[in-house]
């Protein structure tokens, strides 16, 4: 009798039990995982904000859908929508063994078995919100192969760069529906670069020589770091930064955590699509092609040539320098982080493991969201991949917002 008692109670307690964390964060970590460890060489930026969007809009759904129900059975839900949509994006790797321990690791802690009538449905809601995520986005144009044929080779016109692809990155980009009903995507088409024959052109050009190359010396130790900090995928990074900026305070109100993760991966998944709609709009050359160049080709009859100039960061990307996707990605989240943080003052340290140049971890603390976003956008130019438009040689000169360690 006594034993019963217990029993029951232990299997209340079970019942009652969930995930301690944000379980929504648990997933948005899980699919960077994913995507660093499996797939080979990374996905390029707008795929990658695409697949992250579709999870945590998967992830809403099913919070949405549960919303009335226990924390444990919100848990769940939005679980088994988060698996079925990362693997659903997945097709065709070998991501299914990936996903699965992902699923299998916090199983125990949400604590609701699969045999219960509550666990059952959970389940079911999450299975369905994957579905009604992969029905919608099915037919979003990130599917489809769009043709380019490259400019002449004129000055300000894209051109394959050394040890990049042939053909620019992901053309269909574009004109991927945006999420959230966002509308036509062109109308944020930013205004096209100086032309090349201007005096910003030529400044920029100037600026980025001598920041960007690989063995600058005008660039200082600390702005070397800067291009090595944000070097890696902008979504992957800025999703770890808002971990750290949020914390934990949507644990146990699992639809407003999915809100904040979806609106901040919808707004890079439509930065990305913004952005890509810019690059093949302008069609600008990179930095690389310019100073590759051995004619004399600026107005002002400077010889900026150098054909054996190299960036800090090899390759350069493949695809097209403006509008920069590290610039366009850090404003769009620190615009919904500043929501959601109810303001831009921040007191955040975070890391970035650097894979290349043997540079490995380092870590920055930052005070200002503008400022993280505006280094973000900085870290390009120091990476020699991406002129300096846009004022960026002033911010440089003010470093408020920041402590570096
Ligand atoms: C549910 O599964 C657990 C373990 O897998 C088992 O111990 C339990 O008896 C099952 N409950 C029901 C109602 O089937
Ligand atoms: C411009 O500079 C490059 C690199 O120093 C050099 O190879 C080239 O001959 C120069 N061009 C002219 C016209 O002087
Ligand atoms: C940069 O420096 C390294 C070693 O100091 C040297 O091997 C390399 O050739 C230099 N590269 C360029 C592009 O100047
Ligand atoms: C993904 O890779 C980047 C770059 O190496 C690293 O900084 C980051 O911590 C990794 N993310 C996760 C979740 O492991
Ligand atoms: C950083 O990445 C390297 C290479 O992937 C890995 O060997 C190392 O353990 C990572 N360091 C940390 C602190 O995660």
């Amino acid at each position: 009798m006594r034993a019963s008692v217990l029993l029951s109670a232990l299997a209340a307690a079970a019942a009652n039990a969930a995930y301690p964390g944000d379980i929504v964060n648990y997933w948005v970590e899980q699919t960077s995982l994913l995507v660093n460890g499996t797939v080979i060489g990374g996905l390029q930026s707008p795929p990658s904000a695409w697949y992250v969007a579709v999870v945590t809009g998967a992830i809403y759904e099913a919070a949405v859908k549960s919303k009335k129900e226990s924390l444990a059975y919100q848990q769940l839900a939005v679980s088994h929508a988060a698996h079925n949509a990362i693997v659903w994006v997945f097709h065709g790797t070998r991501n299914y063994n990936g996903a699965d321990a992902s699923l299998r690791a916090v199983l125990p802690a949400i604590g609701l078995a699969a045999n219960t009538t509550e666990g059952k449905s959970a389940i079911e809601t999450g299975r369905k919100a994957a579905k009604k995520v992969a029905l919608a986005r099915a037919d979003d144009g990130i599917n489809n192969y769009v043709a380019y044929t490259h400019g002449p080779k004129e000055l300000g016109v894209y051109q394959a760069t050394p040890g990049g692809n042939p053909f620019p990155d992901v053309p269909q980009a574009q004109f991927i529906r945006p999420f959230g009903g966002f509308g036509d995507i062109t109308r944020f088409r930013s205004p096209p670069p100086p032309p090349i024959t201007s005096k910003d052109y030529e400044e920029a050009v100037i600026y980025v020589k001598e920041y960007g190359g690989l063995n600058s010396t005008a660039r200082t130790a600390y702005d070397t770091d800067t291009a090595y900090f944000w070097r890696e995928s902008s979504i992957t990074g800025w999703n770890r930064f808002a971990s750290v900026i949020i914390g934990n305070k949507f644990a146990t109100k699992v639809v407003e955590s999915a809100k904040f993760w979806a609106q901040l991966n919808f707004a890079l998944a439509n930065a990305g699509i913004a952005s890509w709609d810019v690059k093949y709009t302008y069609d600008a050359w990179r930095p690389i092609t310019a100073l590759h160049r051995t004619d004399i080709w600026l107005p002002s009859g400077l010889n900026v040539s150098d054909p054996s100039w190299t960036p800090l960061l090899r390759p350069t990307p493949s695809h097209q320098d403006y509008v920069s996707t590290h610039s366009t990605f850090g404003g769009a989240a620190a615009a919904v982080l500043r929501v959601w943080n109810g303001g831009d003052e921040i007191d955040a340290t975070w890391s970035s493991n650097v894979t290349i140049d043997n540079r490995g971890v380092i870590t920055r603390r930052f005070t200002s969201l503008k400022f993280a976003a505006e280094e973000n956008s900085r870290s390009r130019v120091f990476g020699g991949v991406s002129s300096c438009f846009l004022h960026c040689r002033v911010l440089h000169r003010g470093k408020k917002g920041h402590n570096a360690n």
